[in-house]
């Protein structure tokens, strides 16, 4: 692994630079947002219209990784007014959803566990309470999303809560007690059992029968139909289940995060440039840069819990797609505020655009690469 690292030394210096540069000057611009996207180059801002929407723990947990790995107390500033303009939706809860973890544990979670901050500790327990109360005890299933009119759905769950559980094996630990590990835990097995294909690929969106767990029924969700492969949603499970591991231990979440890995190395080998569903027409040709930046961020990490004749497996594969994606895909101009275009939300009338978490997967695999190992989920 080493080896392959010190290959692609210039590359992954270089890029990190281009990252710093960039980031340091948006970091004093975009400081009293929360971006999700640009329009004509300028980062927008969900902090007023929605400030429960589910990606608004990445821009300050981007700035939280640029500060550990700089020092740059710019970032830092821009980290903790983001923290602090989320406490607005942090007092929403019947607006709030499964997606807590990506909004607090790589906000608040690492400004504790990083400087210690008291009102961050409580921020991401409280973030921990609200993802353990969705838990369906018949089920054994933390429910995705709440009602939306027309479509009740007590029984959903999805492939993304597996990247918001690691919130919870960190608040036990926190809190000394098991409770909230419980939960990650029957989470994470129904996930197995119902969510992972035989061949690797993953399901979005299972309906279980709310009082008995049993999966009634798969459903398409962001990607192109029922029974194809949304490449994010592989993501999710690559980077969701090698971090379960982390938390755990336990082998078969390890095996599991290999097993989906070898299903997206062998779907974006001719390019690895990732389309946004693996099992899609040939036309339209629609790509998910987001999708690449989370799975690079998990193949480097199972490719450090790997014995070391299988490192090179994964973290080749995470250099491939890393370095296809910043030569096609991102703009370090200063007329841009975001870095990774093409970004897609869904199959479904997607449309190419930067999106904030495909900076935040792309920056961490980058920080990854360099060394840092404070891991923030
Ligand atoms: N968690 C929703 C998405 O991946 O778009």
């Amino acid at each position: 692994m080493e080896n392959i690292i010190e290959q692609n030394r210039q590359w992954i210096d270089e890029t990190w630079e281009k990252i710093d540069k960039k980031l340091s000057r948006v970091a004093v611009k975009s400081r009293n947002k929360i971006p999700y996207t640009t329009i004509n180059g300028v980062h927008d801002n969900k902090i007023d219209d929605a400030p429960a929407w589910w990606t608004n723990g990445f821009w300050g947990g981007m700035m939280w990784l640029m500060y550990i790995a700089t020092k740059n107390e710019e970032y830092r500033i821009t980290a903790e007014t983001s923290e602090k303009l989320m406490d607005k939706a942090l007092k929403m809860y019947k607006e709030l959803h499964h997606d807590v973890g990506f909004m607090w544990n790589i906000l608040s979670g690492v400004s504790y566990r990083y400087t210690g901050n008291e009102d961050s500790k409580t921020r991401f327990l409280y973030a921990a309470s609200v993802l353990a109360s969705r838990f369906n005890i018949k089920g054994k299933f933390i429910r995705a999303w709440n009602d939306w009119e027309g479509n009740e759905h007590e029984g959903w769950t999805i492939i993304d809560s597996m990247m918001n559980i690691p919130l919870l094996y960190r608040a036990s630990y926190e809190i000394g007690d098991d409770r909230f590990k419980y939960i990650a835990l029957e989470h994470a097995n129904m996930t197995i059992r119902d969510h992972i294909r035989p061949d690797g690929s993953v399901v979005h969106i299972v309906s279980h029968d709310p009082q008995t767990g049993d999966a009634i029924e798969t459903i398409a969700g962001q990607g192109y139909a029922v029974g194809s492969s949304w490449s994010r949603g592989q993501a999710w499970a690559i980077y969701g289940f090698v971090l379960s591991y982390i938390h755990t231990g336990i082998q078969e979440y390890l095996d599991t995060a290999k097993q989906v890995a070898h299903y997206f190395i062998a779907c974006v080998c001719d390019d690895y440039l990732p389309k946004v569903d693996f099992r899609a027409p040939d036309e339209p040709v629609l790509y998910d840069s987001t999708a690449g930046a989370c799975a690079a961020c998990g193949l480097i990490e199972i490719a450090k819990c790997v014995p070391e004749h299988e490192k090179k497996i994964y973290i080749n594969a995470a250099m491939k797609l890393l370095k296809a994606m910043e030569k096609e895909f991102c703009n370090w101009s200063e007329d841009e505020d975001a870095i990774l275009m093409m970004g897609t939300e869904r199959y479904t009338g997607g449309i190419h655009m930067p999106i904030i978490y495909g900076d935040y997967f792309f920056v961490e695999a980058i920080y990854k690469l360099k060394g840092n190992e404070f891991l923030s989920w």
